[in-house]
């Protein structure tokens, strides 16, 4: 999620850094229905709105289920990795981390779903064995919170040579409506095809205006950032979800994020995602990754085994 810098670089360099630009560019709209337009639109633009992503009955059950634990998290007690992260969020933003062990919901029904899965079989598919979640949170930014520093999420794994292929397929699910005032993701399409020194202009961005239930979905190397919230009281609920290539250590750590006990109740392909499954590349002239007594973990558990 985060540029260079958090590697302790200076804050200008590299990845595009600018100040606020007013978003003007458009993003491409799909139904969560049309999978192969997303994806089509996904390696046009670098980034699609998908409208209907959650439909309402999910929605709401998941939002009810996010309600209490968003409440915990009012703590005011948050501590990150270290003071860059810390500025990144800034402290107007309520953080729900590790959601896969935290809402049933979303584990079962939400990393399964049959949209990302299309999309990260098609983007991510032909560069692993298989893919993972990298990251699932929910950010609830309030009155106040200011713009995100612009930036690539796939610059993680800055010690990645490029070019690469594209190794992450991330995501800002809307909980509530997005708007330009309450802080909508900005985006700039088109982006993971430029030069890394290029910067964006106003007329690059666009703002990820969509109503809750919809995303925005972007390949880990187009620019973005979340906007800022310049509204009095309205706070905006969102879920940033994101998968990568099978053989990358995940930004979030899903092995503890998720215990065993809770992964053991969960289907086979959750399992799969949260990184429990063996990344096995024997039949492309590779090696196996993650392996458990020499076997693949998942296929213990099956067995009882683990
Ligand atoms: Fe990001």
């Amino acid at each position: 999620m985060l540029p260079a810098w958090s590697a302790g670089r200076a804050v200008a360099s590299g990845t595009a850094i600018v100040p606020y630009l007013r978003a003007m560019a458009r993003l491409t709209r799909v139904k969560a229905s049309e999978t192969e337009r997303i994806a089509s639109a996904l390696e046009a633009d670098g980034a699609v709105v998908v409208d209907g992503l959650l439909a309402p009955d999910l929605l709401d059950r998941f939002n009810a289920e996010v309600d209490p634990l968003l409440a915990q998290a009012r703590t005011g007690e948050r501590r990150f990795i270290n003071d860059a992260i810390a500025w990144f969020f800034g402290d107007r933003t309520d953080h729900l981390t590790g959601i896969a062990g935290k809402s049933r919901i979303f584990a079962a029904e939400i990393l399964t779903h049959p949209v990302y899965m299309a999309v990260c079989d098609r983007i991510l598919g032909p560069h692993c064995a298989r893919y993972q979640l990298n990251v699932a949170q929910v950010l609830d930014r309030g009155p106040g919170a200011e713009q995100q520093l612009l930036h690539r999420d796939e610059d993680v794994w800055i010690h990645l040579p490029r070019p690469h292929p594209e190794i992450q397929l991330a995501s800002v699910v809307a909980l509530v409506d997005f708007t330009a005032d309450n802080g909508a993701t900005r985006v700039v399409p088109g982006s993971h095809r430029w030069d890394r020194d290029r910067q964006p202009a106003d007329d690059d961005l666009a703002s990820a205006e969509m109503p809750a239930g919809s995303a925005v979905i972007y390949l880990g190397s187009t620019i973005h950032g979340g906007g800022a919230n310049v509204t009095s009281a309205a706070r905006r609920r969102g879920m940033h979800v994101s998968y990568c290539v099978g053989w990358l250590r995940t930004e979030e750590n899903q092995l503890l994020a998720t215990t065993l006990d809770t992964a053991r109740q969960l289907p086979r392909r959750a399992q799969e995602l949260l990184g429990l499954a063996a990344h096995d590349a024997i039949e492309s002239g590779g090696g196996y990754l993650g392996a458990v007594e020499l076997q693949d973990p998942v296929e213990l558990i099956a067995a009882g085994k683990l």
